[in-house]
């Protein structure tokens, strides 16, 4: 049957009013022991209220080597977060949308400056945006301790009320540099075969499993990255076969690394401007440094095209292998995209996140016809600005 685009659904027994999410979105709104603050609980209300079918939330660190570089980052590597995320699980909960709390660890891209510790990969490839120091490869104990800290926030997640959590296998940071060769070159169980480059994602997977036992967990996969000798659609699709076989319920479709200018989030025109207020990179470059580099920086972050619907294509290849709920995000701002999208079988759900930015309640304005398409220019101001502040829409002018 057809998914019917506003009706209930399930997804491993969380019920979600219709088949929109929100994807995870950094929203720098924790205090700087990455507790959430009132500011994130009154967006996650809006966001209720908007009609969304489920909230994932930012992501949240497992452990401090692997906190963003960003700024007020969600953490979940302490017991003493619990009660906060209790309190704003039960608020959003009395809107009856489940909230899954994404957790991550962000491996080679994030900076000692900012976590205080050694910056950590598979492998010591260097990044091109976090290169100040070459990434220390992870020994067995270092794994092992990662597995541990995943398994740990899964355990606090439930406790916190959560209705699920979310691995972030996407977008580069550390379990998605295991599972691409450009970021893995391990030759031990951790690299290799594809088994071997998923074996950290599985262990924690079967861990949580025996720890907490039928709890959702989700994951959000990269597709393909783009990188010389990185991920490809063939072994996602394979990556998301072995995910169904280890207990994973739901498989969100995304693509690019941060390394790679505007591929996880595409845009017309690279974000200069926001790029030169925010970014850590640039903080002390004289003006006149600045405009020499335009260009090349330019020539850098051009996007990929096309800009809309971009993951679809590889949803539709992973959806056919797998028969747990596929989820697609990237560039589906239009309802006709989206219904066409769901209505062909390509992705048995949509998420998003610059629409809910700018327009919090999207999906009621889809819902009551007010609205087709959402009002988001692809500027991603949003996505620079949150080095320096909360997330917000800047309609591509800074104040
Ligand atoms: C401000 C901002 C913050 C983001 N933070 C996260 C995050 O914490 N985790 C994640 O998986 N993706 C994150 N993303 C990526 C989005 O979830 C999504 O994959 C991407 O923006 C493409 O979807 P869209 O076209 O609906 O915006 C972020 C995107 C933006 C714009």
């Amino acid at each position: 049957m057809k998914p019917s685009i506003f009706e209930p659904s399930s997804i491993a027994g969380m019920t979600l009013k219709n088949r929109f999410i929100r994807s995870a979105t950094h929203e720098s709104m924790a205090d700087e022991h990455g507790t959430p603050t009132d500011a994130l609980e009154k967006l996650y209300i809006r966001l209720a209220e908007g009609g969304v079918g489920a909230i994932i939330t930012g992501y949240a660190g497992v452990q401090q080597d692997g906190k963003s570089s960003l700024l007020r980052m969600l953490m979940i590597d302490t017991d003493e977060l619990i009660p906060a995320y209790r309190n704003l699980t039960d608020r959003i909960h009395e809107y009856g949308t489940p909230v899954i709390l994404q957790i991550a660890h962000c491996g080679r891209q994030t900076r000692r400056a900012v976590t205080g510790h050694p910056t950590v990969a598979p492998s010591p490839i260097d990044d091109f945006i976090f290169h100040e120091e070459t990434p220390h490869e992870l020994d067995n104990r270092g794994i092992e301790a990662i597995i541990e800290s995943f398994v740990s926030a899964a355990e606090r997640a439930k406790k916190a009320g959560f209705d699920g959590i979310q691995l972030h296998l996407a977008h580069g940071y550390l379990l998605s540099q295991f599972l691409s060769d450009h970021t893995n070159r391990r030759r031990d169980k951790w690299g290799g075969s594809t088994v071997n480059k998923l074996r950290i994602v599985s262990e924690i997977i079967n861990r949580i499993r025996q720890t907490i036992g039928n709890y959702p967990v989700l994951a959000k996969i990269n597709a393909f990255d783009n990188r010389k000798g990185g991920m490809r659609v063939e072994e996602a699709v394979e990556i998301a076969r072995l995910l169904e076989h280890h207990g994973c319920d739901a498989i969100e479709i995304s693509s690019g690394v941060v390394e790679d200018g505007l591929a996880i989030m595409r845009g017309s025109h690279p974000p200069m401007e926001a790029l030169f207020k925010s970014s850590f990179r640039f903080n002390n470059m004289p003006t006149l440094m600045k405009t020499v580099a335009s260009p090349f920086i330019h020539f850098a972050m051009r996007s990929p095209k096309p800009l809309h619907g971009y993951n679809l294509e590889a949803a539709q290849s992973i959806k056919k292998a797998v028969s747990i709920p596929v989820i697609t995000v990237g560039g589906l701002h239009d309802l006709s995209d989206i219904s066409a999208a769901l209505e062909n079988g390509s992705t048995d759900y949509v998420s998003m996140s610059r629409p809910f930015i700018i327009e919090p309640n999207i999906v009621r304005k889809f819902q009551d016809g007010a609205q087709t398409a959402s009002r988001c220019i692809m500027c991603n101001y949003c996505a620079l600005m949150i080095e320096v502040d909360t997330v917000k829409c800047y309609y591509g002018r800074l104040p």
